[in-house]
C-alpha cells in the first residue's frame, strides 16, 4: 500500500467512525484518535518527512485536505450533538400549554361569619345598627356596672380569663351597654353588639372557651317587656323559618330586672320532642331582660325617664341547631371538609 492508498483507509475509517460518536464524549474521543497530536492523521503528516522528495508536495496537499476535511465534519457535528443535547433538556421539562388549567380553589366565609351577617341582616330590619366594644375589657365594665359587684356570687357564672388585676377578656357582651350609653348623650338607643366572648371553661362537644354572642340594648321613654318579646319573636320568625312559636320564662341576671329566658319550639321536631332538643320541645334562643335601673343610671341614663331592654344571644348554637353540627369545637377546628360544607 503508498501513502496515498493508506491515507483514503484513515480517512474512511474516520468517516465511518464518525457515524458512530452519538454524544459529545465520543466526539472528543474520536477527535483526540484521529486529530489529536497521536492521532492517525497527524502521524500521517509527521510521515511526510519520511517520503521520497518528489512526492512530499502532492501528499502534503492531500494530507492536509483530510485533515481540513474531518475538522469542518468535527465542528459541525459538535455543533449538531450540542443543539441536540439542549432539545432534549427542553422537551423533559415542556410545559404542555394545551393541556387545562388546575382550578383555582375560591374560599367562601366561615360558617360563623355568615351566621353574623344573616344576625345583622334581620336587626338591621328591625332598625338596630351594630355596634363594636372591645375583646380586652375592663373588669368594672364586664361586671361591677353591670350590677355584679366582686362578692357577688352572680360572678360564678362567668369564669374569667384574666389579662392582669384590672382587665379580663370579655366574657359576654353586655359590657357593651353600658360602653354605648356613655357614649350617647341620653337619647334613643337601638344597637346590636356582636363580638367574641371567652371563658375559662372545660371544652367539650356543647361548650367552647370562645364563642361568638350578639347583645342587643333598646332604651326609650317607653321601652317596655312587650317591646322585647315581640322583638324576639320577630326574630325567631326571621332566622328560623315563619310561624315560629317562642316562649318566655323567668331567669336572673344581675343586670336585668325582670330576667327572662327566650326560647323557640324545635325547629326540627316542631315541639314534639327529639334528640337536638332534648325532647322538650324548646330550643333556647336568649338570655334577655329589662334594663336594670342601676346599669341604666351607671350609663348616665336616669332611670326614672328611661326604660330599655337587652339581650344576649350565642351564634355558634343557633349554627349547630340549624346544620345540625353536632360538635361545637368544629367552628375552631379548622377543618376544611367541615368548612367547604357552608
Ligand atoms: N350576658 C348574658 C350572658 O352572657 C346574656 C344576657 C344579655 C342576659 C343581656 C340578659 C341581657 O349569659
Amino acid at each position: 500500500m503508498d501513502s496515498f492508498e493508506e491515507l483514503a483507509v484513515v480517512r474512511a475509517e474516520a468517516l465511518a467512525a464518525l457515524e458512530e460518536t452519538e454524544n459529545i464524549a465520543a466526539l472528543r474521543d474520536w477527535e483526540k484518535a484521529y486529530l489529536g497530536r497521536k492521532g492517525k492523521v497527524t502521524l500521517q503528516i509527521r510521515a511526510i518527512g519520511k517520503l521520497p522528495p518528489a512526492q512530499r508536495p502532492a501528499f502534503g496537499k492531500e494530507v492536509n485536505q483530510v485533515k481540513q476535511e474531518l475538522a469542518v465534519l468535527y465542528a459541525e457535528a459538535e455543533k449538531s450533538l450540542k443543539r441536540a443535547e439542549i432539545a432534549r433538556r427542553l422537551a423533559a421539562s415542556a410545559v404542555d400549554v394545551t393541556l387545562p388549567g388546575r382550578p383555582a380553589i375560591s374560599g367562601h366565609l366561615h360558617l360563623t361569619t355568615q351566621t353574623l351577617r344573616q344576625i345583622y341582616a334581620i336587626f338591621a330590619q328591625l332598625g338596630f345598627e351594630v355596634y363594636e366594644s372591645p375583646d380586652v375589657e375592663l373588669e368594672s365594665y364586664n361586671f361591677d356596672l353591670l350590677n355584679i359587684p366582686a362578692y357577688h356570687p352572680a360572678r360564678d357564672m362567668w369564669d374569667t380569663f384574666w389579662v392582669d388585676d384590672k382587665r379580663l377578656l370579655r366574657t359576654h357582651t353586655s359590657p357593651g351597654q353600658i360602653r354605648v350609653m356613655r357614649e350617647r348623650t341620653p337619647e334613643p338607643i337601638r344597637v346590636i353588639l356582636p363580638g367574641k366572648c371567652y371563658r375559662y371553661e372545660q371544652i367539650t362537644a356543647r361548650s367552647e372557651h370562645q364563642f361568638y354572642q350578639v347583645e342587643g340594648l333598646a332604651v326609650g321613654r317607653q321601652v317596655s317587656m312587650t317591646d322585647l318579646i315581640g322583638t324576639m319573636h320577630q326574630f325567631a320568625e326571621l332566622f328560623y323559618g315563619e310561624g315560629r312559636q317562642i316562649r318566655v320564662r323567668s331567669s336572673y341576671f344581675p343586670f336585668t330586672e325582670p330576667s327572662i329566658e327566650v326560647d323557640t319550639d324545635c325547629i326540627l321536631c316542631g315541639g314534639e320532642g327529639c334528640p337536638i332538643c332534648k325532647y322538650t320541645g324548646w330550643l333556647e334562643i336568649a338570655g334577655a331582660g329589662m334594663v336594670h335601673p342601676v346599669v341604666l343610671e351607671n350609663g348616665g341614663y336616669n332611670p326614672d325617664e328611661w326604660s330599655g331592654f337587652a339581650f344576649g344571644m350565642g351564634v355558634e348554637r343557633p349554627s349547630m341547631m340549624k346544620y345540625g353540627v353536632e360538635d361545637i369545637r368544629l367552628f375552631y377546628g379548622n377543618d376544611l371538609r367541615f368548612l367547604r360544607q357552608f
